[in-house]
């Protein structure tokens, strides 16, 4: 593939990857027998759990006449329409009853689905399976199942600490993506008087290479600008600790920090709600800090403000992204961004042609920056 002009125009084009699990809920917003609303790639859903804790997830919309589901009564088992009393199986959609029939009209209710998402919870989240759009009159058909699990923390240890933070951003999938893995805003973004000054900007050297569906940031010592890594420099001298960050498709940054015996993992997620709205989550999975006691709040403090701080600016970014503007990407400090679009359209082209993804990144690179 020849190399990319530094600079670049580039139009984002928010578009949705579907055949991917994503964050619906945090889990322990999602109550026994209770209903919740929910949406993922403009797909209104209802999700909830069922009477043993099973969280399942169902497109808002009655099959019948479209009455959201989530107005309806849910008994711990099957979910019942408040329009015309139609009864759902809430894990598979399939109708179980259909309560204006008689006894001699013989309607195959159990052939009547409501549309119904493969979901399973993990690290804290309840995930839904978005699967390509079906055929045209898909709507008597179970649901198809997710080819893989969700995705997972990596954690290194039996007991561990988890947490999470979340954040609405008012900006398309894309914007929010490249927001996250761009190094260039942070002496301008993350500026604190305990973290750092836009005065201790410098230059940066980094090692990427080609992941399956990604690219990682390969294992380094990390710079100083890295969240947890002060925090575990209060453990572990400064030259043992390893940090390797990943990006893979749809919208998933691992980030692994170790050092010794303690580790810390995150996962973070930038889901698309609609095309112009998207939400980050952060999940942190860590062994410190277990027998201190201020050692979760400092760190989830220390997230919080990161978070905050990106938020704020994407919206106020979305207020100049209204007009259209023509948007360019520069090397070296927007290459990462130049791959995730690119994946992107790997992803696609192979999903059209059923060939293998052809990545982007034919090997390692070295990026330099200043930040
Ligand atoms: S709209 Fe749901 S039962 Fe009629
Ligand atoms: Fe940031």
């Amino acid at each position: 593939m020849p190399e990319l002009d530094s600079l670049q125009r580039q139009a984002t084009d928010s578009l949705m990857l579907t055949g991917f699990w994503y964050r619906a809920l945090p889990a322990d917003q999602v109550h026994r027998n209770q209903l919740h609303k929910a949406t993922l790639l403009e797909i209104p859903l209802v999700i909830g759990r069922d009477r043993q804790g099973q969280p399942f997830a169902l497109r808002d919309a009655c099959p019948h006449r479209g009455m959201p589901l989530n107005c309806g009564h849910f008994d711990g088992e099957n979910v019942e329409c408040s329009y015309h009393g139609w009864q759902f199986d809430a894990h598979n959609g399939q109708c179980e009853l259909i309560p204006s029939l008689t006894a001699d009209q013989n309607l195959k209710v159990d052939r009547i689905y409501a549309g119904s998402y493969d979901c399973e919870e993990q690290d804290g989240f309840v995930w839904v399976y978005i699967p390509d759009p079906g055929p045209p009159g898909a709507g008597f058909s179970p649901r198809e199942e997710a080819p893989d699990p969700a995705p997972v923390i990596e954690k290194f240890s039996e007991k561990y600490k988890l947490a999470y933070l979340t954040a609405d951003m008012p900006v398309s999938i894309d914007h929010g993506i490249i927001g996250l893995m761009d190094p260039a805003h942070g002496p301008f973004v993350h500026q604190a008087w305990w973290w750092r000054s836009r005065h201790s900007i410098h230059e940066k050297k980094k090692n990427f290479e080609p992941i399956p569906n990604g690219f990682r940031m390969s294992a380094h010592t990390p710079s100083s600008n890295s969240a947890p890594y002060k925090l575990l420099r209060l453990y572990a001298a400064a030259d043992s600790i390893t940090t390797t960050i990943d990006f893979v498709l749809p919208n998933l940054r691992r980030e692994v920090i170790r050092a010794g015996k303690y580790w810390f993992s995150s996962l973070t997620t930038v889901t698309p709600i609609t095309r112009n709205q998207c939400r980050i989550d952060v999940v942190a999975a860590w062994n410190l800090f277990r027998w201190f006691p201020f050692g979760p709040e400092l760190l989830k403090f220390v997230f919080a403000k990161f978070v905050e701080q990106d938020r704020r600016t994407m919206e106020l970014q979305a207020e100049g992204l209204k007009h259209n503007p023509h948007l360019m990407l520069i090397d070296d400090a927007d290459r990462p961004a130049k791959w995730y679009f690119q994946l992107k359209a790997a992803h696609l082209e192979a999903k059209r042609t059923g060939a293998e993804l052809k990545h982007p990144m034919s090997g390692p690179v070295t990026l330099k920056w200043r930040s």
